[in-house]
């Protein structure tokens, strides 16, 4: 049995953590407690592609990276002093630093998730959690997104790694797919293309920095027609999308806040530190900086937010 990728015998070996995190809960529930459950860092100020409808390079300024020790340091005094549960590496490309990858695995083994475009060969860390390897649809608009043969060089490095790393290995391969107007056609093709060779697959929408943002699925029949397709889909396959329905019902309308202010958004829960190891603000997908842009909350598709809030955690 397993819950979320989790074997029984590794829950038990947790027990600790969920002490933790289960005081954060109560803590929560009963005195408004807010203390972050889960982490997010920016490991790398670097990306080998320039998608189209990337946030991350909108408020990118040039910068030195941290080293190794830099890193160690950011885990002692942000994460491992907050007690965080899972940790989400991100970027740019975070698989172009295998040493800070490998440095938070060894720090928190079989809980930290490594998001990436798949375009470099995925390595096999035995303690990873998994890989979350972005798809943006079907190889044509993939590949308009993200960039000439994006999806072949991607799909490659999955069928490589379960190759060399046994049956097993696609567990470790978990899909997240951010819906936008470009892609929102091709939802059932990325599901049927790729559960052979992944374990889970995760959806949230398009984040808008400004308004009028093309790329922005629109509240109103068209969205709402989207979320209840991929709500039957999980009725099909309830092991495979990870979404819950009080999250997907959740993603038909505004959620998070007002402009660029979050309201009902948790951003509390996820301490979120860019490649510098400073705070970013709201959330993981704004900057440290003041003068940065910031990105639409009344617009907003973030999975990883939005799916607490259905769970009826609050700002
Ligand atoms: C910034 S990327 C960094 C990790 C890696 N480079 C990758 O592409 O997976 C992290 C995730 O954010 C998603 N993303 C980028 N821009 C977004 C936006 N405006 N709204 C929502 N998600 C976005 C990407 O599709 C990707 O899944
Ligand atoms: S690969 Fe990731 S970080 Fe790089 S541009 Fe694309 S979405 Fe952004
Ligand atoms: S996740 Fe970020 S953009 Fe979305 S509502 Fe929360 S603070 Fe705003």
């Amino acid at each position: 049995m397993e819950i979320m990728g989790r074997g029984v015998r590794q829950i038990l070996a947790e027990s600790p953590c969920y002490f933790h995190i289960l005081t954060k809960f109560a803590g929560y529930r009963l005195f408004g407690k807010k203390s972050p459950l889960y982490g997010s860092a920016d490991i790398i100020n670097v990306c080998n592609l320039h998608c189209t409808h990337c946030y991350w390079w909108l408020n990118r300024k040039e910068n030195e990276e941290l080293s190794v020790s830099d890193w160690k340091k950011i885990i002692d005094e942000k994460f491992k002093k907050n007690h965080v549960f899972i940790i989400t590496l991100v970027g740019g490309e975070p698989t172009l630093r295998p040493d800070v990858v490998e440095l938070f695995i060894k720090e928190f083994p079989k809980r930290v998730c490594l998001v990436t475009n798949g375009t470099l060969p995925l390595k096999k860390y035995k303690d990873i959690y998994f890989y979350w390897i972005s798809i943006d649809g079907n190889q044509e608009i993939h590949n308009q997104i993200r960039g000439h043969n994006a999806h072949q060089t991607t799909k490659k490095n999955i069928l490589d790694y379960i190759q060399a790393n046994g049956p097993k290995a696609y567990k470790d391969i978990w899909i997240t797919m951010t819906i936008n107007s470009l892609n929102y056609t091709t939802i059932k093709d990325v599901m049927d293309g790729w559960r052979p060779y992944s374990n889970k697959i995760g959806f949230q929408f398009h984040t808008p920095f400004a308004k009028g943002d093309p790329l922005w699925m629109p509240f109103g029949p068209e969205r709402t027609k989207i979320i209840d397709e991929i709500i039957s889909l999980r009725e099909k396959y309830p092991d495979y999308i990870i979404n819950p329905p009080s999250q997907l019902e959740l993603m038909k309308k505004s959620w998070g806040g007002q402009g660029t202010t979050p309201i009902d958004c948790p951003t509390w829960a996820i301490l979120s530190v860019d490649h510098m190891g400073r705070e970013k603000r709201p959330c993981c997908i704004g900057s440290a900086e003041n003068d940065s842009m910031k990105p639409i909350c009344e617009e907003c598709g973030l999975g990883c937010y939005s799916v607490l809030v259905g769970f009826g955690m609050k700002g």
